[in-house]
């Protein structure tokens, strides 16, 4: 076990709440992004609290030292609320103004981690080491006298008077005026993450919109997505339930063994997983690739026929390659049921007009996700409106707080996931501040 701050005081199985001893005014369960961020709020707003966080990893903020390849992609120069799903907007919006993304940037930069902008508004500390942030972070909880625990897993959460009672690792009881559940949804189970926090939280009254993996890779069926994998470009991806279109998203895909990755894939996975979980089984649920996002059936044909007048003796795999990486120039062109080696005066009207259409939208066989195993967060979790967003305390139960990953609000790709994290950690952080000092 590792502590940081003051050594805790001697347990009893059953403190009385509300005593000096033993236990704490606010337990967190869970110090990943959201966890950390709530105590070193709560304990800078009221340096006298006990603030105690329980972890059940053996080290603390895998996840953190995992994101944005090991640089971790803190934030976003711009965050609203339509870059999230699940709970609805105006709810995730009041979070997001109380924290906005500039007062994470002034937070990181006073812990001594400046962030600089890359590519899409994305921040990333100026070392671009993830351990920077997560130090950083360990380091103002240890200043603020907060207590870390490792290795203490929660395995029971119940209201007594005056407060909660948290059972750690199936035994030891440590009491606490204020609880919050920060325990992440299921995504990258082995950091710890494995969602064992929706009991907890249901066994407090409250509900769970049903998970499904987001910010994933895709599965596709066949295998004729392995020959080219490990090329990459941009692309345009359509998700149709019975047909009609349901999102259209734009961004580099990256083909792979299994089939196929790339922000633009991540992005769509949690759409794809909601489809597939809220369309009845007659419906058909299909995804849609274009390589030439941006053009439609009719500009391509247009294209291919200037082509065809301008280099009629050119291969079609030569023209379509100045726009597209050569083997899916050449992969496009077998789906399409050509020769690849055809030239563009060769090209008939049906084959022109099936190429156009092949290179708009092709249908791709999504068996799967790769899973929370390779998921970068969870959708679904517990119900926003179950929380007061002003305070994040539960509606259903007093004293107990709920923020980060855990709640059924998901961002998309560009550091808005731990834009989250810190936003709603602030305002349970400031709210609990409030609460334990008022009396
Ligand atoms: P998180 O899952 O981080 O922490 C929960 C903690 O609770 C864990 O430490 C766990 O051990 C603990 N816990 C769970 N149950 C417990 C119990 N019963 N008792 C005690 N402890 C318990 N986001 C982003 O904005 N930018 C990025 O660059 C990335 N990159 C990225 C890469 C990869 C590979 C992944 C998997 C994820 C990302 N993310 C990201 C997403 C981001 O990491 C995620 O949204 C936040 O870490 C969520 O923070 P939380 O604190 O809510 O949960």
């Amino acid at each position: 076990m590792i502590r940081l701050g003051p050594e805790p005081e001697a347990e009893s199985r059953e403190p009385k709440i509300g005593s000096r001893e033993p236990g704490a005014d606010v337990i967190v369960i869970g110090a990943g992004a959201a966890g950390l961020a709530t105590a070193i709020f709560a304990a800078r707003a009221a340096p006298s609290l006990r603030v105690r966080c329980l972890d059940g990893a053996r080290h603390i903020g895998a996840k953190i030292l995992v994101s944005g390849g090991s640089r971790c992609n803190v934030t976003n120069r711009v965050v609203t609320e339509r870059d999230f799903w699940g709970a609805t907007p105006r709810l995730i919006a009041r979070v997001l103004r109380a924290f906005p993304a500039d007062r994470a940037v002034a937070f990181f930069a006073e812990l001594g981690v400046p962030l600089h902008e890359e590519e899409h508004g994305k921040l990333f500390p100026d070392s671009n080491q993830a351990r920077a942030v997560l130090e950083a972070l360990l380091d103002e909880a240890r200043r603020r006298r907060v207590t870390i625990e490792t290795g203490a897993r929660v395995t029971g959460l119940r209201a007594a008077p005056g407060g909660y009672v948290v059972e750690r690792n199936g035994g030891a009881a440590l009491t606490a005026r204020a609880v919050v559940l920060a325990t992440g949804g299921r995504s990258l189970p082995k950091s710890g993450s494995d969602g064992f926090g929706y009991s907890l939280a249901a066994g407090c009254g409250h509900g769970c919109v049903p998970t499904t993996p987001a910010l994933v890779p895709l599965v596709l069926r066949g295998d004729a997505h392995r020959a080219l994998a490990g090329v990459a470009h941009p692309a345009a991806l359509t998700l149709r339930t019975g047909g009609k279109t349901a999102i259209r998203l734009e961004g580099a895909l990256l083909w792979t063994h299994f089939g196929i990755s790339g922000p633009v894939v991540l992005n769509l996975s949690r759409h794809w997983h909601r489809a597939v979980l809220d369309a009845p089984p007659a419906i058909a649920i299909d995804v849609g690739l274009s390589v030439l996002p941006g053009e439609t059936f009719e500009s391509v044909e247009r294209w291919l026929l200037d082509e065809t007048a301008a280099r009629p003796r050119a291969q079609v795999a030569t023209v379509l390659g100045a726009r597209l990486p050569h083997a899916v120039a050449g992969a496009w062109l077998t789906a399409a049921g050509l020769d690849r080696e055809i030239t563009m005066s060769h090209l008939t009207r049906e084959d022109r007009r099936r190429l156009a259409h092949a290179l708009v939208d092709m249908p791709l066989a999504v068996e799967d996700s790769r899973g929370y195993t390779y998921a970068e967060v969870t959708a679904g979790g517990v119900p926003l409106d179950e929380i007061d967003t002003a305070t994040m305390e539960s509606r259903r139960q007093p004293g107990l707080y709920l923020v980060g990953e855990i709640l059924d609000v998901d961002g998309r790709l560009g550091g808005f996931n731990f834009q989250w994290a810190w936003s709603s950690g602030w305002v349970a952080g400031q709210a609990i501040a409030r609460a334990l000092t008022a009396d």
